[in-house]
């Protein structure tokens, strides 16, 4: 029997052994030359973290409260499509691994198991939602989502075009789905970018209208412009997922956590902004709190336990995560959430 793991670099290395090359590739890959990817990581490298020992913080704990819910930390499970490819246990066994270690998990539309299966659990789900290349359709998943038990709707908007950089293995799809819509012919002289594949894609009044579409709060995931993060909270939107979707989509963008600082500046302080790509500790975790996020999603390090060590992987990541934000708090003399600082200046009130 293999050791477990101690570290979540460690279930990289271990996810990165067991997997199939080709699917460790869709896992780790990003788009263009990767500087989205590599530059999120990095961003979250260069805030330097400040202790401030003798504090007392006995009694202290992460919880926090989300559209009204109590959270007894700030990590979910990021929507990550098509969790067969990492282990036959699936989104099940993060289902269960999430359920186990309190987190909320966002279930993508590319699950590759039922929802209801998922849900049965008992895990705290809300569900990413992909625009389904018309209303009707979009409708039909929303409703889907809506009677599995989904507590918030998650829209991602970066990724209107989905690139297939991997041929799915039989027995692999996103079962959750209708039928593969039909993509508009296209004739001579047109682009297949603007005339087929962006025809697919949500638009502005789709957004307003998917707003009157549910009473589940509503979060929007993937915007980076402060104009469209405004937009969207106009309309009615309930929070923002800040993210550049883990440079997948579109290379060269502006980091998450560079986001969330401009998003916080502009936004009314009582926007839930969530954020994503680029956690990797519980340091990352209490970077982006303290720099005006009300949680964070973890992405890529959960599949890496999920393909290490199917749900008890996942389970240790997030329990890794908790421990090290705890870890961060205490040092840092923050015994609550509330405690840390939403405007984070590492070197505030030195002369
Ligand atoms: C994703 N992500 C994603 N996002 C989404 O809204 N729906 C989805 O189905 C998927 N699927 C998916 C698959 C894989 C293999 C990866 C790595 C990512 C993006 C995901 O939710 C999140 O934004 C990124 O993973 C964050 O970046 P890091 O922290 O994982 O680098």
């Amino acid at each position: 029997m293999q050791t477990a793991c101690e570290s979540v670099a460690a279930y990289a290395a271990r996810a990165q052994a067991v997997l199939p090359p080709e699917i460790w590739h869709y896992l780790d890959s990003a788009s263009g030359a990767g500087h989205t990817r590599r530059d999120n990581e990095a961003a979250f490298d260069a805030i330097p973290l400040m202790p401030r020992p003798l504090a007392d913080v006995r009694g202290g704990h992460t919880q926090l409260a989300l559209f009204g819910r109590p959270l007894a930390h700030p990590f979910l499970l990021a929507p990550i499509a098509y969790q067969r490819l990492f282990h036959e246990q699936a989104e099940v066994g993060s289902a269960m691994a999430a359920e186990a270690q309190q987190a909320t998990m966002v279930v993508s539309s590319l699950a590759s198991q039922p929802l209801a299966d998922i849900t049965a659990t008992g895990v705290d789900a809300w569900f990413q939602l992909y625009w389904q290349a018309g209303r009707d359709a979009t409708l039909a998943l929303l409703r889907k989502a809506e009677a599995a038990g989904a507590q918030a709707i998650v829209f991602t908007v970066d990724a209107p075009v989905k690139h297939a950089t991997l041929a799915l293995p039989a027995g692999v799809r996103a079962v959750n789905l209708g039928p593969d819509p039909a993509v508009p012919a296209i004739g001579p002289g047109q682009s297949a970018v603007f005339d087929q594949w962006m025809m697919l894609a949500p638009r502005r009044d789709d957004l307003a209208w998917l707003r009157d579409q549910t009473r589940l709060p509503l979060l929007v995931k993937g915007l980076l412009h402060v104009d469209d993060a405004a937009h969207a909270v106009a309309v009615g939107c309930d929070g923002l997922v800040v993210s550049n979707h883990g440079g997948r989509v579109l290379d060269g963008t502006p980091t998450s956590i560079a986001t969330l600082q401009r998003f916080r500046k502009v936004l009314p302080a009582s926007v839930p902004l969530l954020l994503d790509s680029g956690i990797r500790s519980g340091m990352d975790a209490f970077k982006a709190l303290a720099l005006g996020a009300n949680a964070v999603l973890v992405g890529r390090p959960a599949i890496w336990g999920l393909a290490a060590a199917g749900p008890l992987g996942v389970a240790h990541v997030l329990r890794l995560l908790r421990d090290e934000l705890e870890m961060t708090m205490a040092l840092a003399s923050c015994a609550r959430i509330a405690d840390i600082p939403s405007n984070y200046e590492p070197f505030a009130n030195e002369e």
